[in-house]
């Protein structure tokens, strides 16, 4: 029996290194992507040393408007095949809305999105196909359990995609191929200095939580069959309770969450918010 194959996107860095990790652990042969070919190519020749899969490693854009067709027609060209798909690579951007960069944020919406659609759609007929050997593992976050005030767009791609994901595993009831949406809190990774949430009192809220072990608990519950994975005890106390409170309080307790840390007055604090003084509340990303 052939090993079955997992592409793992976002898979140069952080969450993606970590659960391509895991998947190749489990036997899984791997294709990685991303733009940074560098570290993709290090990553696979690593994985294969450790593990003797075969890991492949293809660089692109995914937010680019062609990007997960390209990739989709770059796998086919080198015969390969997918039966498991994890939809990990994403970006965040804390900014007011009304002071936020417009491309990143429509390009937060291709990457996290309209491209994570894009492939599933493309890959959900071999998933199903492939029953116990096929699966889907979408990465949305904590964030996806409320609106996020500073954050919104970030908040807003990743509720898509929790929605989106739990619909899925429904529709996947009886093919025998697993679905579920991993939802991190904060997470040791590169995330936070690109989206800039190290500036916010989100990074006074308590460490974050090693990419290993999320991985980890992604897999467990991933091989489980779980709908949805939120990791750490915390954050399922969180993503549990921030349904249930009134949306006002969560909404204020977010945008506080998102203020500058120690109220600095650089532009970069500027372009989160000027007026919110509440102490920081949740570990919610
Ligand atoms: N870290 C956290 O606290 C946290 C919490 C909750 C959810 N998450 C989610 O976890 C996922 C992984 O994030 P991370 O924490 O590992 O962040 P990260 O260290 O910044 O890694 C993001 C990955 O996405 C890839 N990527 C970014 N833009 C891309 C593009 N246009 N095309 C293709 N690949 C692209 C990056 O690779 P290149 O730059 O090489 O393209 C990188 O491999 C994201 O969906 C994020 O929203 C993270």
């Amino acid at each position: 029996m052939t090993r079955p194959t997992a592409l793992v996107t976002g898979a140069s860095r952080g969450i993606g290194v970590a659960l391509a990790r895991e998947f190749a652990g489990a036997g899984h042969d791997l294709i990685l992507t991303a733009r940074d070919a560098g570290e993709l190519a290090r990553l696979a020749a690593d994985l294969s040393a450790e593990t003797g899969v075969v890991a492949t490693a293809i660089a692109g854009d995914l937010a680019a408007a062609d990007g997960p067709g390209r990739l989709a027609a770059d796998i086919a060209a080198k015969g390969l095949g997918v039966d498991v798909l994890v939809n990990n690579a994403g970006f965040g951007d804390a900014a007011a809305f009304a002071a936020s960069d417009r491309d990143k944020q429509l390009g937060m919406i291709d990457l996290n999105v309209r491209a994570l659609v894009e492939l599933t759609h493309i890959y959900w007929p071999t998933i199903l196909a492939a029953g116990p050997r096929g699966g889907l593992l979408n990465v949305a976050s904590t964030s996806a359990f409320q609106p996020g005030p500073m954050m919104a767009i970030y908040f807003a791609s990743k509720a898509f995609v929790l929605s989106f994901t739990e619909a899925l595993w429904e529709e996947a009831r009886g093919s025998g191929a697993r679905v579920s949406c991993l939802c991190p809190g904060p997470t040791e990774s590169d995330f936070r200095l690109r989206a800039g949430t190290d500036r916010t009192r989100l990074a006074d809220a308590g460490a974050p939580m090693p990419a290993a072990v999320v991985a980890r608990e992604a897999y467990d519950g991933f091989a489980a069959n779980r709908r949805v994975v939120v990791t750490g005890a915390r954050n399922k106390a969180m993503a549990t309770l921030a349904p249930l409170l009134p949306r006002t309080l969560v909404l204020g307790a977010v945008r506080g969450m998102m203020a500058p840390r120690g109220g600095g007055g650089t532009a970069a604090a500027r372009r989160l918010t000027r007026d919110v003084d509440s102490p920081p509340v949740s570990p919610i990303l």
